[in-house]
């Protein structure tokens, strides 16, 4: 059973500046709601209510987000606007929330263990806000949730990328693929077009099982001196534990500005 989803949020958002010199990135709205509002629901849909989540300096938007504010509630009870925070409230009503903090951004790898003292002995999800992932059914953390319950081992999510934008990613050597499921010989952080094995790249959503962790302990620095989830998920799938999931769903990269503003025409379409 998943229990808890871990939200890597300490990086700098370096592409969004100066928005993010003083906002996480993690708090830039598509329309109303904050990126992280969209990342905790499509948690809380597949049965998860602990969210951990890794912040950094400069970060305290994301905690006071989650909490209440005394001030605004008191000012806009009974009003008309008072429905608009009918959804965060939701959220605060039935979630909890953990912090820890990322003191050096020294990657995603190192982000994941940080929150080891949030997750503990238990596999668990991991979403990267910035990819917002939306679908008419089930949403791509529930999908993943219930391939994990059928497979018990590490699971990425995975989309067909244009061949030459392959080095923005993680990108899997397939071995075999069995409908949306697909076993990973191999797997390379950031390959040039022509060193990719596949145009199958990670994206944002992830179910990691503990021993990643010590796994993570015990690697070097990888692209760009940073601790790479790609080069610890590659020894775990050496030993046959990753697994490919091919998700149902759109996939915004709302980390580039492009990806962004498709996200909120997307969304306000839908409104
Ligand atoms: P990105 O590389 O997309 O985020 O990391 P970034 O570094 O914040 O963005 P740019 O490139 O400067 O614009 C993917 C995810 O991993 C988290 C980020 O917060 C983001 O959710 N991350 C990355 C960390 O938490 N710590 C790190 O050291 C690096």
């Amino acid at each position: 059973m998943i229990k808890k989803c871990l939200f890597p949020a300490a990086g700098y958002g370096t592409r969004f500046l100066p928005a993010t010199k003083s906002l996480p990135k993690e708090m830039l709205p598509i329309i109303t709601k904050p990126l992280i509002h969209y990342g905790v629901e499509e948690a809380m849909e597949a049965g998860i209510h602990n969210m951990a989540i890794v912040t950094g300096r400069g970060k305290r938007a994301l905690e006071d987000y989650f909490d209440i504010s005394y001030e605004l509630e008191h000012q806009i009870k009974g009003s008309s606007k008072e429905p608009l925070l009918k959804e965060i409230r939701h959220i605060q009503n039935s979630c909890v929330f953990t912090y820890i903090r990322q003191k050096e951004m020294r990657g995603l790898g190192d982000a994941i263990l940080k929150g080891e003292p949030l997750i503990g002995q238990e596999p668990f999800a991991v979403i990267l806000a910035d990819d917002l992932c939306v679908n008419e059914n089930d949403g791509v953390i529930k999908q993943m949730v219930k391939a994990y319950n059928r497979y018990k081992c590490s699971i990425v999510a995975v989309m067909e990328v244009p061949q030459n934008e392959t080095h923005k990613y993680g990108i899997i050597k397939p071995l075999e693929q069995n409908d949306s499921i697909i076993k990973i010989a191999d797997m390379v952080e950031k390959p040039s077009n022509e060193e990719a094995p596949s145009n199958l790249a990670i994206i944002g959503r992830y179910i990691l099982t503990p021993d990643i962790f010590d796994i993570l302990r015990s690697i070097k620095a990888g692209v760009n001196g940073e601790l790479q989830i790609t080069d610890a998920l590659k020894l775990q799938a050496k030993e046959g534990k990753v697994l490919g999931y091919k998700f149902e769903g759109i996939r915004f990269d709302c980390g580039s500005i492009e990806g962004f503003v498709k996200a909120t025409n997307y969304m306000y379409k839908k409104l």
